[in-house]
């Protein structure tokens, strides 16, 4: 059966001292909710990710890297590998985000990369796509998604699908206030299993989560969580508040 998972990506913001503050409170409240099925992940930034483990601890929550590089290692100056985040104890990395595609220029053919690397050292992933303004607007959305998931994902074994989380974010609705409607996420979640199933099996489709992000808040999670095709969300600003994440989490 697919697990519920509410995951906060922090982007890029919280120092230390904030990163340490935030994660006490949100691992006292999760211990308090003692949750079934449902798994939470939180993704600080790279120089903050040690100190998370540390405060995370023996918890139920799990640490999550924002990006890596495909290279094992080398000369790539400012980069790290999925090594580093192993030997860090992290053992799941986002690829994909669109401010990742928009802003540093990750194509289809870098996440590939991206992906068989990080699945070669062992790690999960959380593989984030979702289309624009405009792409909708030309109703050319399923379209998109479906190649963003094909490019990077299509060519890997079966079994490689248990190491899989998706994130559908349309990028219209990311920072802006502007949710997908309950019944846009769930017409869109269910294309995305229909294609999974379509080029694998009914059961790993079934089995895969398929997160929803893009202005989650405590006042409208529990209406989108409740679509039968959306299995938890990934949190942006909403995450950076203990007390809203955790709201967000209770509403699953
Ligand atoms: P917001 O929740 O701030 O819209 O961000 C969503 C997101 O990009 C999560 O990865």
């Amino acid at each position: 059966m697919r697990k519920n998972i509410v995951a906060g990506n922090w982007k890029m913001n919280n120092d230390t001292k904030e990163t340490k503050l935030l994660l006490k409170e949100i691992r006292k409240g999760v211990k308090k909710a003692a949750l079934k099925n449902t798994k939470v992940i939180v993704a600080p930034s790279f120089v903050n990710l040690n100190t998370a483990v540390k405060v995370l601890g023996n918890s139920k929550i799990k640490v999550a890297a924002q990006n890596m590089n495909a290279a094992k290692n080398g000369a790539f100056t400012g980069e790290i590998s999925a090594d580093m985040l192993k030997s860090a104890g992290v053992k799941t990395v986002i690829l994909g985000h669109s401010e990742r595609r928009a802003y540093f220029g990750e194509t289809d053919a870098i996440l590939k990369e991206k992906v068989d690397s990080a699945l070669e050292q062992k790690m999960k992933l959380i593989f984030c796509f979702g289309e624009e303004l405009n792409d909708r607007k030309e109703n050319k959305h399923f379209e998109l998604v479906e190649s963003q998931i094909k490019n990077a994902l299509f060519h890997l074994p079966e079994t490689s699908w248990k190491k899989i989380v998706l994130a559908y974010e349309p990028v219209w609705a990311i920072g802006t206030g502007e949710t997908a409607s309950p019944e846009q996420a769930q017409e869109m979640h269910a294309f995305i299993r229909k294609t999974v199933a379509d080029k694998y099996t009914a059961e790993i489709a079934d089995n895969v989560s398929i997160l929803y992000g893009g202005s989650v808040k405590p006042t409208n999670a529990k209406e989108i969580f409740s679509k039968p095709d959306v299995d938890g969300g990934l949190i942006g600003g909403a995450a950076l508040k203990a007390a809203d994440f955790l709201a967000i989490i209770a509403a699953i």
